[in-house]
């Protein structure tokens, strides 16, 4: 195959947002520092390390080291205690019906995540054998925006860049994919993802034609 996909995971495959925003939120509450869902759209595609360095700032706070490093456990236990509950259920609507089509016709498929989380979350929905590559938070140094998790996942598929298409909700995960020269497909707000070469408000409006147009089936 000369194509191949590469998938983002929170908010693409599942909606796992909702459980960071309130891991972050019950943080935010006990430092005191107001925070919205408006605010955790810009914690989408960004790593933890770096959305508490957010946080604080909002909060005007510097800490020490040990502190933060504190509340960074803190965020990612209460965030765990919601993924050990979930469910295949939780994968977002006609995800499988692409993902299924892609490996009846022996598509390379990949996973790009900034999250340290992903290989957990993937088994937790029984997902981890539908990927040739996982490539997660625990394997990259720079994050999105920066193309290095999407060509990671390349150069495991084998593939050049160019043959790569990536599906993505965060702004910053669309310009990592065009950055990598890859062909972008946003999941989401089309208005917010304005730079992703196609827009789509979620997979349900997806049909396999589109995707088999991609996959040059
Ligand atoms: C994804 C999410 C971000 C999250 C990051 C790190 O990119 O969109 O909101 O902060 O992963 O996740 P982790 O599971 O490692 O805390
Ligand atoms: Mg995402």
């Amino acid at each position: 195959h000369d194509k191949g996909f590469i998938f983002d995971l929170d908010g693409v495959i599942v909606d796992t947002a909702k459980y960071h925003y309130l891991a972050w939120k019950h943080l935010a509450d006990e430092l005191g520092i107001p925070f919205t869902e408006e605010q955790n759209e810009q914690f989408k595609g960004v790593s933890r390390k770096r959305c508490l360095e957010i946080l604080l700032e909002w909060g005007n706070m510097k800490v020490p080291q040990e502190q933060f490093d504190t509340w960074l456990a803190e965020k990612n236990e209460d965030y765990l205690v919601y993924i050990d509950k979930m469910t295949e259920d939780e994968v977002l609507t006609d995800v499988p019906k692409v993902l299924n089509f892609l490996r009846e016709h022996k598509v390379p498929m990949g996973l790009g995540s900034a999250s340290k989380n992903a290989r957990p979350i993937l088994k937790k929905v029984g997902l981890i054998p539908y990927f040739n590559t996982i490539v997660d938070g625990t394997q990259v140094s720079k994050a999105k925006p920066d193309p290095e998790v999407f060509l990671i996942a390349a150069r495991e598929l084998k593939l050049p860049p160019e043959n790569c298409i990536v599906f993505e909700d965060a702004i910053a995960g669309i310009e990592a994919a065009n950055i990598a020269g890859m062909t972008s497909v946003g999941i989401g707000d089309k208005d917010v993802l304005s730079d992703a070469r196609y827009v789509f408000k979620d997979f349900t409006e997806i049909d396999l034609d589109f995707i088999k147009k991609l996959a040059e089936l």
